[in-house]
């Protein structure tokens, strides 16, 4: 039984998968969203629709594979047609704030690699400003000293992503992820740009200008459209 969130979320999986027509290369999101977008798709694909897919983690890339939906890399696949995936954030010009799950590195390289890029979500992830959920930051272990206080300045109180059991959170790509408290972000195409001149940031989860469009959903059913203001 799914609770209203979750029925929110699959209600705008459920759109985006209606988007995908047969012989597209495709990008799989990461987190909750996302995999609703990858079950519902598997369905598709068990009722005979020929895709190809890149997925965005390891876990994304497990759960297609158990669900037989044919995987590729970015080698295979180096442009795709559509990529799918949730936000943690969506302003209304469609800037997002991503990597609540850690995977925004391939997140935003599978995002920059397709032709059109939908962002599906709960109605929960709409802001006005983005900033109130922490920013994540890829850096390499090396650089976590320094760019703890550095990150601090720039974008608010940064903090190490631990695991339950103490150690530092490790992405796919073998990065540590920092939290930076930022409050509200009043231009998020300058501190992204900030944020990636600093040495030791591997990328950010600011994902300005990438959406094309994101899918709204409801706890209802209803999906709601939305293009970038
Ligand atoms: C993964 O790194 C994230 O960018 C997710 O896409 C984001 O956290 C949204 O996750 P949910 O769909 O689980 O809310």
């Amino acid at each position: 039984m799914l609770d209203s969130q979750d029925s929110a979320k699959r209600a705008a999986a459920g759109a985006a998968v209606e988007l995908v027509e047969p012989g597209m290369r495709l990008g799989l999101g990461t987190g909750s969203t996302a995999e609703h977008f990858i079950r519902l798709l598997a369905e598709r694909v068990a009722g005979g629709l020929e895709v190809r897919a890149v997925a965005t983690s390891e876990r994304s890339a497990g759960l297609a594979a158990r669900l037989l939906i044919p995987l590729a890399d970015l080698h295979e696949l180096p442009a795709l047609d559509l990529a799918v995936d949730g936000a943690d954030e969506i302003d209304p010009a469609l800037n997002l704030i991503k990597g609540g799950g850690g995977a925004l590195l391939r997140e935003k390289i599978v995002a920059a690699a397709a032709r059109r890029f939908v962002v599906v979500a709960d109605r929960s992830k709409c802001v006005s400003v983005l900033g109130s959920f922490a920013l994540p930051v890829e850096v390499v272990g090396f650089a976590v000293g320094p760019l703890l206080g550095r990150l601090g300045a720039l974008a608010g109180p940064a903090r190490l992503r631990r695991l339950a059991d103490g150690r530092p959170f490790v992405t796919d790509e073998g990065h540590q992820l920092l939290d930076c408290a930022c409050g509200a972000i009043a231009n998020p195409a300058r501190l992204a740009c900030e944020l990636a001149a600093l040495p030791g940031v591997v990328e950010h989860g600011l994902f300005v200008g990438m959406a094309a469009e994101a899918l709204i959903g409801d706890a209802d059913g209803r999906v709601e459209r939305r293009l970038p203001r």
